[in-house]
């Protein structure tokens, strides 16, 4: 099992959302988040060394993947977040040790 986090564009969630259900994605957490990059929450790159910096509206996805299904995630956000302008966003994948479905007991990737 891996966990990934997408922080991607707000107005691409639907679409990612919608390619995530077309891969079989079980379950995913969205929260709304602020967050800057290499531009410094510059929208252009011209602007990447200059001094301030600012923190744009983003999205983050959270979701718990069994480990046979994480590429096609990872494929699947690649595809529906790109418009290929800066600040397309990133998608981080980390170990998970285990997960509980707290209705149920069950653990592991039955709990997904
Ligand atoms: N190293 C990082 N650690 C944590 N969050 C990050 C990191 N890099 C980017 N983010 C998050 O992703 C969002 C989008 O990042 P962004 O796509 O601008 O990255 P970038 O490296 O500047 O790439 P690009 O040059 O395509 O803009 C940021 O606003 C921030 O919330
Ligand atoms: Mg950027």
């Amino acid at each position: 099992m891996k966990v990934v986090v997408a922080v991607v564009r707000p107005n691409k969630l639907d679409s990612i959302k919608k390619s995530l259900e077309e891969e079989g994605v079980r379950g995913i957490t969205i929260s709304e988040a602020r967050g800057h990059g290499r531009q410094k929450g510059q929208i252009r790159m011209a602007q990447e060394q200059e001094g301030s910096i600012d923190l744009l509206p983003k999205t983050r996805i959270g979701m718990a993947v069994p480990d046979d299904q994480v590429e096609k995630v990872i494929q699947a956000i690649l595809d529906s977040a790109r418009t290929g302008e800066v600040g397309d966003g990133k998608i981080f994948i980390l170990p998970m040790q285990t997960a509980y479905r707290i209705r149920t007991g069950e653990t592991g990737t039955d709990a997904l």
